[in-house]
């Protein structure tokens, strides 16, 4: 059976993955940092509806490195990662703190990178490893007041293209999807007069939803996918491309 582990999947993108991967046969592994109850509704949920698959909640703060040992540990067979947790703050450069640069460079970068050099035998076993970064269309282009938001991300697609390569001949694959604007609770500080403003500049004119962004993570997890490695998928309504 295919084992999946979902870093972020208490978040509605990260929820939305484990849905679609759940219903498709996946075994899951769902990580969660605050939001238990997220995951707890989820495997409740999981476990009633596919009773053939395996269900684990794992709890990781990925700012502080000493938790990933044990983290590892629960985890046996696995085929793909996905990686959507993440966070951003609404800052002028200037006013980012030292501590606010070092969780950001932790949660989107650092811990994903140490959690892939753990894990990386367990997926070069699998006959389609897979990693999928949730990045963000402002790691390709780059946004001001979320300038060490954007480096973090592009820095994701940075790995992404060097990893893919030093993998390839293990059969793993390494991509990202970056997300324009998603109807998700990280945009929910914008006002109405925003989101108007925001959909006029979108050349679809509305958001993306969660369920055009696990599409595209289910896709890459497909075994077809595997002569696409070191891309990334910009699922942003044409907006900012
Ligand atoms: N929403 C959008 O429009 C959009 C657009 C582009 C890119 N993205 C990216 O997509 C990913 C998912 O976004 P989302 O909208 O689903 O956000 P979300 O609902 O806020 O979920 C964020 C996830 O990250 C986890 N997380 C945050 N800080 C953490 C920490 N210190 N340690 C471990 N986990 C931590 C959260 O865990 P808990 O909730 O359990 O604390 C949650 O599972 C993020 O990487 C985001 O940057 C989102």
């Amino acid at each position: 059976m295919k084992a999946a582990l979902i870093m972020g999947a208490s978040g509605d993108i990260g929820k939305g993955i484990a849905e679609e991967l759940a219903a498709s046969g996946w075994s899951l592994y769902l990580h969660y940092h605050t939001d238990y109850q997220s995951v707890e509704r989820q495997l409740q949920t999981y476990r009633a509806a596919y009773p053939q698959q395996d269900f684990f909640g794992l709890h990781l703060d990925m700012t502080v490195e000493a938790g990933i040992p044990e983290f590892i540990r629960n985890i046996f067979q696995l085929d793909a990662i996905i990686f959507s947790s993440g966070f951003t703050t609404f800052q002028l450069l200037t006013e980012v703190t030292s501590e606010t640069m070092d969780k950001m460079w932790a949660v989107h970068v650092k811990t994903p990178v140490l959690l892939i050099q753990k894990l990386q035998s367990k997926l070069a076993h699998s006959p389609n490893g897979r990693i999928v970064f949730i990045s963000s269309i402002y790691g390709e282009t780059g946004s001001s007041m979320e300038v060490f938001y954007s480096t973090t991300k592009g820095a994701q697609l940075a790995f992404v293209k060097a990893y893919s390569k030093e993998v390839a001949s293990l059969g793993i694959t390494v991509n990202a999807i970056s997300p324009g604007a998603i109807e998700t609770k990280m945009n929910g500080a914008f006002t109405e007069l925003e989101l108007t403003g925001l959909k006029e500049e979108i050349p679809v004119r509305r958001m993306g939803t969660i369920s055009e962004i696990s599409f595209w993570v289910h896709q890459l997890l497909e075994s077809r996918s595997a002569y696409l490695t070191g891309q990334s998928i910009i699922v942003s309504g044409g907006w900012l491309k």
